[in-house]
């Protein structure tokens, strides 16, 4: 017996030994493990027995993705899921730092550790594939490469599979997986309870196309039961269709789900070509994930030669009236059926129709006096009348205003206002349509002075069938952006694809909508901790015209009859203009509640919206956010913090103000008695003096908020006030 036993273990060593020769010298078989610069990250390959790729990656000694397959499947050609070798690896190190054009940072360093894994299918012709891993700091990015090689030019994706193999039960951040809209709410809860929770994720949305298996979409924000942050997403979307994330709720595996075209295929691929980067975000700090600049560093640099014509944009618009039912509407006739070659100046107005010449006036004259760019115009062009749910192709020409705007006139008017008009061209998802004229459109633009354009995708996609997030609108939407330049114009797109950061490489790309905004509070509200939520999804990928400023929330103010209202207090909605970062931010209320607060619009008119720094300084998804930055190219710092529907106190530390100098902090806050739901309008202003070494404790009101702006004063306003 013992004899056996020892013979027994002997020879299964042996055997082990054996097999691991074999693999190694018939497979290439090697695992290989690279490290982030700091060491907390990291990432092991390997090609396993099948040939099969596959990796895995761990923080802090702690996995974060467990051993997980890589692969593609390949219409009418063997796929690219196993039968590999490894032919090559490289190792580098790079450190580097750039300037982004507009950003929350003036400097950006990009540092990793990359492994470059060039594999080979001997029994498919030695076709090549190449995997190649940046590992950073702040997560991992990977995406597959397929090299010029001389037997694969053409081929079509039939699905990617690359998995995420998550060790355990995290808390999740979702919107449901959908090919055509993310104006989803997003819901919280454990992955294994998706099943159950789906349906009712999944409200109706115009145009939805919710994937029919369990998917989710990215950006993916997590949590683990302790206390990990992981978020998945993709960097560089170009030339290729959006990724959603199939999820197995009892395994916890999730994989990749790309968004398909009209015929069912995914991507129309031609070597030497790749796929964007799949990108995990992994900190044990909610604020670093919030932090990270890991998907911008993984974009290409612009490839624009002048960008000084790309500048930040704070404007107003003739906009939210068409929201608050009964003010006033985008068309301008009572007509239902409506051709573009029709004259309508033959219409019968409507009597609401907002565009008028005598709006749009007193909008400029709002903007001048109080020091905005640009008033964003909506309603202008003929169209309106008939523009949604026929899945029309020709609903709007982009050129041609209605009798009661004239163009010349408020292109005039704004000049001497020292004000832009901002234009805005819905397509109503007709791609093929806005394509066609969109030389046009802009040479329109271009004549009378526009320099930025509003664009939007409401609506089912034409060419029919073809999906937002699909390859060939997501071709559409950087062709409109580089179009765009051309002719010094920067867009700002809604419903377009969730954003990669490519606003790095295409900066004219400013900002876009691209997520559940401020326009569904008219439309059954957004829940109190919506805005906790987007900066750690939607807004890893970019900038969000989100629309804040809304001052008067309670809606049946308007006589809407229902009991609607924004879920927010005022001061929340100041507070969103340092906590949802864009360069392009909407002060989005009308005039007239502004000017009812104008101690608070004080805020919105002063802050900056192009940062040289930005401390991320309290954080938790769904539940709060505090962030301070300093304005690009001033000593001025702005600080905002939000709360989920329960009340908290804010820790504010000042410490990265300059050692030794006092500046006048002014303080927004919640009132005591104030609350989202009850006393949303009831908040205090107050001044004092602070320094780098104050410290604040801020009271925020349920589903509130805090605003500061920090600048120097003069010794007499100094000597005024007191300190923190
Ligand atoms: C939806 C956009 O998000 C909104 O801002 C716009 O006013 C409407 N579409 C009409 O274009
Ligand atoms: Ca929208």
């Amino acid at each position: 017996m013992f004899y056996h036993t020892r013979f027994s273990l002997k020879s299964k060593a042996n055997y082990v030994f054996t097999l691991l020769v074999f693999v190694i010298f018939s497979q290439g078989l090697q695992a290989q493990t690279i490290t982030s610069p700091d060491k907390n990250l990291s990432l092991t390959f390997e090609v396993n027995q099948q040939g099969i790729p596959v990796y895995q990656l761990q923080y802090k000694g702690k996995s974060v993705i467990k051993p997980s397959k890589l692969g593609l499947e390949i219409k009418d050609q063997p796929s690219f899921m196993e039968g590999f070798k490894v032919d090559k690896t490289e190792e580098k190190t790079v450190d580097t730092n750039w300037e982004p054009l507009m950003g929350e940072e003036k400097t950006i360093r990009n540092h990793y550790t990359e492994l470059k894994v060039a594999l080979m299918q001997p029994k498919n012709n030695n076709r090549q594939l190449i995997i190649r891993f940046r590992l950073f700091n702040d997560g991992l990015g990977f995406r597959y490469e397929f090299p010029k090689q001389p037997n694969l030019n053409y081929f079509i994706i039939k699905e990617e599979h690359t998995e995420f193999q998550l060790t355990g039960n995290h808390k999740i951040f979702w919107i449901p997986g959908d090919y055509d809209t993310n104006e989803y709410a997003y819901t919280t809860s454990k992955i294994g309870e998706l099943p159950e929770l789906m349906e009712e994720a999944t409200a109706y949305i115009t145009a939805q196309h919710p994937i029919e298996n369990l998917a989710v979409q990215t950006p993916s924000m997590m949590k683990t039961d302790d206390g990990l942050y992981i978020n998945i997403h993709e960097a560089a979307l170009i030339n290729y269709p959006a990724m959603s994330l199939n999820v197995d709720a009892e395994t916890f595996k999730m994989s990749s789900h790309l968004t398909p075209d009209a015929v069912g295929n995914k991507g129309y691929m031609q070597t030497d070509t790749q796929t964007p980067w799949r990108t995990i975000v992994v900190s044990d700090k909610a604020t670093e994930i919030l932090a990270s600049k890991l998907i911008l560093n993984l974009n290409e640099p612009t490839k624009y030669k002048d960008v000084s014509w790309i500048k930040p944009v704070k404007y107003i618009g003739v906009w939210w009236e068409y929201f608050v039912a009964g003010k006033s509407t985008w068309a301008y006739g009572t007509e239902t059926n409506v051709k573009l070659d029709q004259d309508f100046s033959k219409f019968t107005p409507n009597g609401k129709h907002g565009a008028t010449n005598e709006r749009v006036s007193s909008y400029i004259d709002f903007a001048s006096k109080h020091g905005f760019d640009a008033v964003l115009v909506e309603g202008w062009n003929i169209g309106w009348e008939d523009w949604i749910g026929n899945w029309k192709e020709n609903v709007f020409d982009f050129v041609t205003p209605y009798p009661d705007f004239d163009v010349d006139a408020m292109r005039d008017y704004a000049a001497t206002k020292g004000v832009q008009l901002m234009m805005h061209h819905e397509t109503s998802a007709s791609a093929s349509n806005y394509e066609r004229r969109l030389d046009r459109a802009f040479q329109f633009m271009k004549d009378n002075n526009y320099s930025a354009v509003k664009t939007g995708y409401v609506g089912q996609i034409i060419p029919r069938g073809e999906h937002h997030d699909g390859q060939s609108m997501v071709n559409h939407y950087i062709h409109v952006a580089e179009r765009a330049a051309d002719y010094q114009i920067m867009i700002n797109s809604h419903e377009a694809v969730r954003p990669t950061g490519l606003h790095r490489t295409y900066p004219n790309w400013i900002a876009q909508e691209s997520a559940r905004g401020t326009e569904f509070e008219t439309m059954g509200g957004l829940d109190p901790d919506h805005t906790t939520i987007l900066p750690f999804t939607r807004l890893m990928g970019g900038p969000m015209d989100y629309t804040p400023g809304i001052f008067q929330t309670d809606l049946t103010y308007y006589n809407t009859g229902g009991n609607q209202r924004v879920n927010t207090t005022l001061v929340k909605q100041l507070a969103y203009y340092v906590t949802m970062y864009s360069p392009l931010q909407m002060a989005a209320d009308i005039p007239d509640n502004y000017e009812r607060f104008p101690d608070a619009f004080q805020f919105i008119k002063d802050v900056a919206v192009d940062w040289d720094a930005s401390y991320i300084q309290e954080a938790e998804p769904g539940d709060y956010i505090t962030i301070a930055r300093k304005a690009k190219g001033k000593n001025e710092w702005y600080v905002g913090g939000i709360t989920d529907e329960n009340s908290r106190t804010a820790t504010i530390d000042f410490s990265y103000l300059p050692k030794g100098k006092k500046y006048i902090a002014t303080i927004y806050a919640d009132a005591k008695n104030a609350s989202w739901n009850k006393n949303p309008q009831a908040y205090t202003v107050r001044k004092a003096i602070v320094t780098s070494k104050s410290k604040l404790n801020q009271y925020i009101a349920p589903g509130g908020g805090f605003a500061i702006s920090i600048k120097e004063g003069n010794t007499s306003e100094m000597k005024a006030l007191r300190k923190l």
